[in-house]
């Protein structure tokens, strides 16, 4: 009865309007794409009434409720892809068996696979993402290295940036790498043969899954700019697109109104196979921008100062959600990349709902009429400027954009930032105070010294703060193009006006790559940057690390005779006294167009308020404020030039493939043909005994195959990093005849559960109370013997021996890791005995069919004078309840009480059929 329809009945959705319920106009929109989300998926198994109530009556139930979120997609790197999509693949061939058609198991939600080059890439080596997400060291996204530490040239931002990870949405591939990588691809291909052949299966194997092959571009520029959408349509419904993704860049998303944040391999695993996330109703700040956009300052500075308030605010796991009259002024560009900083503020999401800026960037995409009257019936879509949509958020936070400034900053060091504003009387007084960071000590009489010079058969004069460098670097700017462009549309402004650069002057554009040069020149302002003198010199960092070509001797010897202070301008973000050129002492960072506008003026001691840049040929006063490109202009020359040429890219390189993925060959069967020499796909155990009715679940006498203390990480449990030479998945893999060198991580091999459940609990970190030292190895009771963890517990499981594990406080807290539940399940772990588990680890475990049991409050292995070596016995009730204490009695003759951490009837019979991927297989028969 909510059901509702558009397009003449064609096209149906979910009406919360129908539901007549006044609270529906006041929940921030965030909270209404997850009320659509628990509308449409109400099953009454993972979603039931309740939880559309809850979220309905968000102002109580904010901060308390737990609530299911089935978003509209997943969104998989190779990495965290691979083992969702074996178990899927093995889940064909165990309903086969049981004489069940296999096509009939495929992902419930819509997932989209993105292979790049990572496959080679140790996983590991990449520091842990934050938010939960695994970091797949995909190549082509921004690491730290290769831009996170570039401001774009804005100095304002120097040092904040020092700790901002992965800031670039945009950060576009230079073409020399593409090239790089066609060569090396054919060698890529022959090492990833199995994986890519096994991608290539999925594809065509599974219904709801699209493959995106290898080398057609960075998982978030994907999911930017080709695999979002307004609005999903399925099964003729039409509803808001929403995406979780294992890419540290998921956040990113939000910036177009599209509700998404990173989860886990083993969580995306779950949604794939239906499961929705449980999340606890969040918090929405909502973050009033109000005030007008300083036209001085780039969006690099409007991101950062953004973000430097919501980092002060503290919103630590809530929504972050944009409203106020201020968010039209910014572009989808500047919202992605705010959204994608949530791990600076550590906000789960920073959402900025769909509105008209929001549209018109998808306008490449078709159906825009029927999202956007969907949107708008739903009121998923709002205008910014109409204080009477606002919602009522659990706290407001404000920003006035017109409190940013612009700076720029030097004449030494980049963290002294000057205001453009005051840069003359700033740069006056460095000439009056002592020598030091902010002094050059010039005698009063000299300081109005002006030198004559010819350069070029003509008289120039030169005065301290004179330009004689002006560079226009992007090693760093590639990040956000709009910053470049609006240094070219004002070169080109400037032309048009009549202006010139004094020829004398050092000028030179570095524009960092290929793809940067591509869009100045196809928006046509490259020919106007030549005219000023700004040629392109060449790509990489040249001007910051002294490369300049040297000054016109006459300059340098100008600058002898008055003993001037000279001066370098540059948008690098390093420079410093004398690495330009010896006789240029003062050096300042600016934006890249406030490079050009200084380089016009000549000097650094103007005032752009009130003094000209120059004279038009006729001698008409130009100031700066009379070409500076509005903040409109570039967008639209932003969206025209650069992201339809990368969608246009994107298209292209999707629809012609490659021929290098059109070659792998795979086969067209409905079971996949494992390859039984392979040691990177392997299918994997967990259906090997999958019945119609689920076997009973209590323990009998069971072993501890651990005896832990508190704060045992995922890292303790999960197979990470290389694979030891001397370790129980080194000698699997030298039985099958590799040496170490081929060893590869254990990332690369999460497609081998043979190689993962060898590698849970080896890390050489592990304090297990039955053993003195940390390391791998645990007691195998019966024998008395020290062992890897993983001999013990295959002698245990052949001898029939069930296991548990006996831990203390805060059990798996960490990263998500997808084989941190998988592997303790493959070890035959039944039940984990702590004292408190981390919330997510206790849905991992679950969710693999082990039982997360906790002492009761107050009690622990040692209060209760247990030695981890009696055996233990657990007998589980007809039927099982949440939160159910349960008796332990152990072989000694004791017995003790545990709570069985089972949070819903969802959870108990998850666990009952052995865990997730069980449950799914036996519905299917
Ligand atoms: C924002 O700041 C500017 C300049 O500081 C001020 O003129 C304006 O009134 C402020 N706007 C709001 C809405 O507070
Ligand atoms: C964000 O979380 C991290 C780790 O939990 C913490 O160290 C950091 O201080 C937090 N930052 C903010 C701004 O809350
Ligand atoms: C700029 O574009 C023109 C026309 O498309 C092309 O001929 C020229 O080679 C391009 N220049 C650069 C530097 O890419």
């Amino acid at each position: 009865h909510l059901i509702d329809t558009l397009k003449d009945g064609q096209i149906k959705f979910f009406n919360p309007y129908k539901l007549n319920d006044p609270r529906y106009d006041k929940l921030p929109l965030s909270i209404r794409v997850l009320l659509e989300a628990a509308i449409r998926n109400c099953d009454g198994f993972y979603t039931k009434q309740e939880d559309v109530r809850n979220i309905l009556h968000w102002q109580q139930e904010q901060n308390k409720a737990e609530v299911p979120f089935s978003p509209a997609r997943v969104l998989l790197q190779d990495f965290t892809g691979i083992p969702a999509m074996v178990d899927l693949a093995a889940m064909r061939d165990a309903v086969a068996k049981h004489g069940v058609d296999p096509s009939l198991v495929n992902p419930k939600c819509p997932t989209d696979l993105i292979v790049d080059h990572s496959l080679q890439i140790d996983y590991s080596k990449w520091p842990p993402s934050r938010g939960g997400a695994q970091c797949g060291g995909q190549r082509g996204s921004c690491s730290k290295a290769a831009c996170s530490d570039s401001p774009g040239g804005s100095p304002a931002s120097v040092q904040q940036i020092e700790n901002t990870p992965l800031l670039c949405p945009f950060h576009l591939q230079p073409v020399s790498e593409v090239e790089t990588a066609l060569r090396n691809q054919e060698m890529e291909l022959i090492r990833n043969k199995e994986r890519l052949q096994f991608f290539k299966w999925c594809s065509k194997a599974f219904k709801n899954v699209n493959v995106v092959p290898p080398d057609v571009g960075a998982v978030h520029q994907l999911n930017l700019e080709y695999l979002s959408r307004v609005v999903q349509v399925s099964d003729g419904f039409i509803y808001p697109d929403s995406v979780v993704g294992t890419d540290s860049h998921t956040t990113m998303i939000n910036g177009l109104g599209i509700l998404g944040w990173g989860v886990g391999g083993i969580e995306s695993e779950a949604i794939m196979l239906g499961q929705p996330i449980s999340l606890t109703l969040p918090q929405v700040v909502g973050c009033k921008l109000v005030g007008s956009i300083n036209p001085l300052t780039t969006s690099i500075d409007i991101v950062l100062g953004i973000t430097k308030h919501l980092r002060q605010a503290g919103i630590a796991g809530k929504f972050v959600e944009f409203f106020g009259p201020g968010v039209s002024q910014l572009s989808v560009p500047d919202r992605t990349t705010i959204a994608n900083m949530c791990p600076e503020y550590n906000a789960t999401v920073s959402f900025f709902p769909v509105d008209q800026v929001t549209l018109k960037h998808f306008k490449k995409t078709s159906e825009l009429v029927t999202a956007s009257s969907y949107m708008k019936a739903v009121k998923l879509f709002r205008s910014y400027d109409d204080p009477s949509e606002d919602p009522q958020y659990s706290e407001v936070i404000e920003f006035n954009l017109s409190s940013m400034v612009p700076y720029v900053s030097g004449p030494k060091r980049p963290q002294d930032r000057v205001a453009v504003s005051s840069m003359k009387e700033d740069f006056q007084s460095c000439l009056d105070e002592k020598v030091g960071f902010k002094g050059f000590h010039i005698a009063k009489e000299k300081q109005e010294i002006r030198v004559p010079f010819l350069h070029g058969g003509q008289e120039y004069q030169l005065s301290h703060g004179s330009v004689v460098i002006a560079a226009v670097i992007s090693c760093t700017n590639n990040c956000n193009p709009s910053v470049m462009l609006t240094a070219g549309l004002l070169a080109r402004k400037a032309v048009e006006a009549g202006l010139l650069v004094k020829p004398y002057i050092r000028t030179s554009l570095a524009p960092g790559s290929g793809m940067v040069t591509h869009y100045l020149n196809a928006s046509g302002v490259l020919p106007y940057f030549n005219k000023l003198g700004f040629e392109v010199i060449g790509y990489g960092c040249a001007t910051c690390v002294g490369n300049t070509a040297p000054l016109p001797e006459a300059v340098v010897d100008a600058i002898k005779q008055g003993d001037l202070v000279a001066c370098g301008v540059l948008s690098g973000n390093r420079h410093f006294e004398g690495r330009l050129c010896d006789c240029v002492r003062a050096n300042y960072l600016a934006s890249p167009p406030l490079v050009v506008a200084y380089a016009i003026a000549g000097t650094v001691g103007v005032d752009f308020e009130k003094e000209p840049l120059g004279l038009t040929s006729d001698g008409k006063e130009v100031y700066l404020r009379d070409i500076w490109p509005s903040r409109e202009e570039v967008q639209q020359i932003e969206e025209d030039t650069v992201f339809s040429s990368i969608f246009k890219d994107l298209r292209g390189r999707m629809e012609k493939g490659n021929t290098f993925w059109k070659n792998v060959e795979c086969s067209d069967s409905l079971l996949f043909p494992w390859d039984h020499k392979s040691t990177y796909i392997r299918s994997p155990s967990f259906f090997s005994k999958l019945v119609k009715v689920p076997p009973p679940q209590s323990i009998e006498n069971a072993h501890a195959l651990l005896f832990l203390g508190d704060k045992v990480t995922t890292d303790h449990i999960s197979p990470a990093g290389s694979i030891a030479r001397v370790s129980a998945a080194a000698k699997y893999l030298m039985s099958k005849r590799l040496t170490p060198r081929e060893f590869n991580s254990y990332g690369a091999r999460r497609g081998n559960d043979a190689v993962m459940t060898r590698g849970t609990f080896a890390s050489i970190k592990l304090q297990n109370r039955f053993i003195g030292k940390p390391g791998p190895k645990t007691l195998h009771i019966p024998s008395g013997q020290t062992l890897d963890v993983f001999e013990a517990a295959d002698r245990y499981q052949r001898d029939g021996i069930p296991l548990i594990i006996l831990a203390g406080k805060d059990y798996g807290s960490g990263n998500s890791r997808d084989w941190v539940a998988k592997g303790p399940y493959l070890l035959g772990v039944r039940a984990v005995i702590a004292e408190s588990f981390e919330k997510l680890h206790r849905n991992q475990l679950v969710g693999m069919g082990i039982m997360p049991l906790q002492f009761l409050s107050g009690q622990n292995a040692d209060s209760l004078e247990l030695s981890g070596k009696e055996r233990f016995s657990i007998t589980l009730p007809e039927s099982l309840s949440p939160g159910q204490e349960l008796t332990v009695k152990t072989s000694q003759g004791k017995s003790f009480s545990v709570t069985a951490l089972f949070d819903s009837d969802t959870d108990v019979i998850l666990f009952q059929h052995g865990g997730l991927l069980r449950y799914v297989a036996r519905t299917l028969l």
